[in-house]
């Protein structure tokens, strides 16, 4: 049997740029300004790992209140942005997927690293359509290791070399790699290097794709 196992911020929802928004209020706050190809680095990686990420550029060493003070900042930065989120923020071809998907008797499971996964499913009118959710809640370890990948698989109850993965950043798509699951990449025009395949967007993708790829 097959399974879709999608990631949640910049696959599901164009949230992926309230997350980088609100690194770049903190940055600041730490006197840098965080590049676009830094941000690059961030994306699928978890909430702690992404500060001491922008600790290390900023060659700045604080303590562990400090750090939490600055997590706890960055998710009232983020939740602020995305208050607002509804049906109409789903990014095409999410709907066209998860109808594909019910009709053929796949399973779909969610794989983010976000806390805050449940929350913007609901927003968004879709949570019930997902069989599996594992969220940052769940996992212990950062993308790219496969823990997320590999938990969501485990509790669909379907072979990881089955599962197809969509993901929008590069250390997903090591993540779903590592897994030895099918990589799909979306990043609009841009291309992730190591994905089995890329595509703009997830609208793109023709349906005949997922009778031939496994
Ligand atoms: C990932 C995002 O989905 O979730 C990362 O790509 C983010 O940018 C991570 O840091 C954790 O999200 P949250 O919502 O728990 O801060
Ligand atoms: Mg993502």
């Amino acid at each position: 049997m097959k399974a879709f196992i999608f990631d949640l911020d910049g696959i599901i929802v164009d949230t992926a740029k309230y997350h980088f928004k609100s690194w770049k209020i903190i940055s600041k706050s730490f006197g840098f300004e965080l590049s676009k190809n830094q941000n690059e680095l961030l994306k699928g990686v978890s909430r702690e790992e992404s500060l001491d990420r922008i600790l290390s550029w900023g060659g700045i060493s604080i303590d562990k209140f400090e750090k939490k003070k600055y997590l706890e900042k960055k998710n009232e930065l983020y939740k602020d942005f995305i208050n607002n989120l509804s049906q109409m923020d789903i990014l095409p071809g999410v709907k066209k997927l998860i109808d594909f998907a019910a009709i053929k008797g796949i399973p779909i499971a969610l794989g983010s690293a976000s806390k805050n996964a449940h929350q913007i499913l609901k927003k968004l009118g879709i949570k019930s359509k997902f069989k599996v959710i594992i969220d940052g809640n769940l996992t212990s370890k950062s993308k790219p290791h496969p823990e997320v990948f590999l938990k969501g698989a485990q509790m669909l109850g379907v072979n990881p070399k089955k599962v197809i993965v969509f993901e929008d950043s590069i250390a997903g798509v090591e993540a779903a790699n590592k897994a030895k699951m099918v990589s799909v990449a979306i990043c609009g025009s841009g291309k992730i290097e190591n994905a089995r395949f890329n595509f703009n967007s997830l609208d793109d993708i023709p349906l005949e794709f997922f009778e031939n790829v496994i």
